[in-house]
């Protein structure tokens, strides 16, 4: 709860603050990285600095957390929390860090702001600051609690023993425990963080979703090549799991982590993904097929074709071993399917299109404009905001924005 000598400054601020938080986010990253160039190898992602992905995230999720203080002081975004936690534990965030942007942020909102910082906005600042850093502190002392390690022990060494060709685009990764230490379990949906030396020498993580379910001794994950575009790099983590890593190699890997899991309470569950964003439903529908489950689940996939669709086989194969399961695909280039498949269009997906369960929830994940889309036609369609959840394979800037 926001102080009463605080609120009325932070209502005050909050429209020039939002105002210029991209530009505050943008220096307080530069000189963050300026002063702790350690922080860039081996903690953040570079390649989600170059297009501003991640300073637009931390950007709007401070916006967002001060204005939930101001407009509805019972609740906290719990939503817009949890998902920034989860991120944060998946790759060893110590509480002691926070100091370290709190000092650089506070420094980019007077840099940026300049005189209109006074004793008092900073005061009031800093404590907006202190409630979402200690909010987040705590639920990231929970998540490494529970899973009984420390922010230093959430990487292990992992052995690759498969590399699968899924496409032309895309591989799966089998990788296999390299000691006796029990494997721990992951809930559908989660994904791990990869961590890697890049060619350059730089420690650079990734976030990769868990394809399939847990069998005490493996995980399994799939990558999908990104090529640069309009002269950009090429994608330096994919390429160099595509290019340069094969069986027998080692891989570090984080504990699994990620809030958007399957809800099994026992409600109809429907997978819309496209492309790559088949990868949490794939590890969902592993998980439900190794539980023999009898839940009502409907996989919608959209895809370029079949040949592009990544895991098709290992999909297919839980769906036609699941006692209560249907499966329909979109493909842009022809209706044909050589996949026993329930219903095949040529078209972009529409998910009401097919015969959706009542009271089902929902799980999306593919690109932002495939999923805005979707959830979009499955709000006009009446289902309700809250059963749909949706997986961003970057920094979710949707967040700040839906909550
Ligand atoms: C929760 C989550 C789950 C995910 N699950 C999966 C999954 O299951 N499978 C999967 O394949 N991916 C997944 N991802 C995405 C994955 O984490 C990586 O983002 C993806 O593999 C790209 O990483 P990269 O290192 O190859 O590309 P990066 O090097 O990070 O590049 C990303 C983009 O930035 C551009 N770029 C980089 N540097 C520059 C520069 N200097 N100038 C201009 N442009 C530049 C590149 O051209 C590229 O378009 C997931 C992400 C998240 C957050
Ligand atoms: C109150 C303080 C903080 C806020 C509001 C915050 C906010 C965020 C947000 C919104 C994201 C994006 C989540 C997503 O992927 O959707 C994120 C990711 C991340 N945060 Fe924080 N964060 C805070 C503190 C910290 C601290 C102390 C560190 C450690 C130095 C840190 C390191 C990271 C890293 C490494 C990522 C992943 C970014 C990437 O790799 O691109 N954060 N944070």
């Amino acid at each position: 709860m926001l102080s009463d000598r605080s609120r009325p400054v932070i209502a005050a601020t909050l429209p020039v603050v939002a105002e210029h938080i991209g530009e505050i986010a943008q220096r307080f990253y530069k000189h963050l990285f300026t002063e702790h160039p350690e922080l860039m190898d081996g903690v953040f992602n570079r390649g989600n600095q170059v297009h501003g992905r991640q300073q637009q995230a931390l950007a709007g999720s401070v916006a967002a957390f001060a204005t939930t203080l101001l407009e509805s002081p019972e609740r906290v975004p719990e939503q817009l929390l949890c998902r920034i936690a989860h991120k944060h534990t998946s790759l060893g965030i110590r509480p002691d860090q926070y100091r370290i942007v709190h000092d650089h942020l506070m420094w980019a909102i007077g840099d940026v702001l300049g005189d209109a910082v006074t004793p008092e906005v900073a005061a009031a600042w800093d404590e907006v600051y202190w409630l979402m850093a200690n909010a987040l502190i705590n639920q990231e002392r929970g998540l490494y609690s529970a899973r009984g390690v420390r922010p230093e022990t959430v990487w292990r060494d992992w052995q690759v023993v498969r590399k699968i060709p899924e496409s032309d685009d895309v591989v799966t990764f089998v990788v296999r425990r390299t000691d006796d230490r029990l494997v721990k379990t992951s809930l559908p949906g989660q994904y791990v963080t990869v961590r890697m030396r890049m060619p350059d020498g730089t420690l650079q993580p990734r976030q990769y979703s868990l394809t399939r379910a847990d069998d005490g001794e493996h995980r399994q994950f799939s990558v999908k090549r990104v090529r640069g575009e309009g002269g950009d790099p090429d994608g330096e983590m994919s390429t160099l799991l595509h290019d340069s890593v094969g069986v027998g190699d080692t891989v570090s890997l984080s504990l699994p982590y990620g809030d958007v899991v399957l809800d099994d309470a026992g409600r109809p569950v429907v997978f819309a993904g496209a492309g790559i964003g088949v990868s949490p439903m794939a590890g969902m529908l592993s998980h439900l097929a190794a539980a023999e489950s009898g839940l009502s689940i409907t996989v919608l996939h959209a895809d370029l074709d079949e040949s592009r669709f990544p895991l098709r086989r290992q999909v297919v194969n839980d769906v036609l071993a699941l006692r209560n399961a249907r499966m329909y695909v979109w493909y842009e280039k022809g209706a044909h399917s050589m996949e026993p498949v329930d219903g095949v269009f040529e078209a972009l997906m529409d998910p009401t299109a097919v015969d959706l369960a009542d009271d089902a929830v929902y799980h999306l994940c593919g690109p932002l404009p495939f999923m805005k889309a979707v959830r979009g036609r499955l709000i006009e369609h009446g289902v309700a905001p809250h059963d749909i959840q949706y997986e961003v394979f970057g920094p979710d800037l949707w967040q700040a924005d839906l909550d």
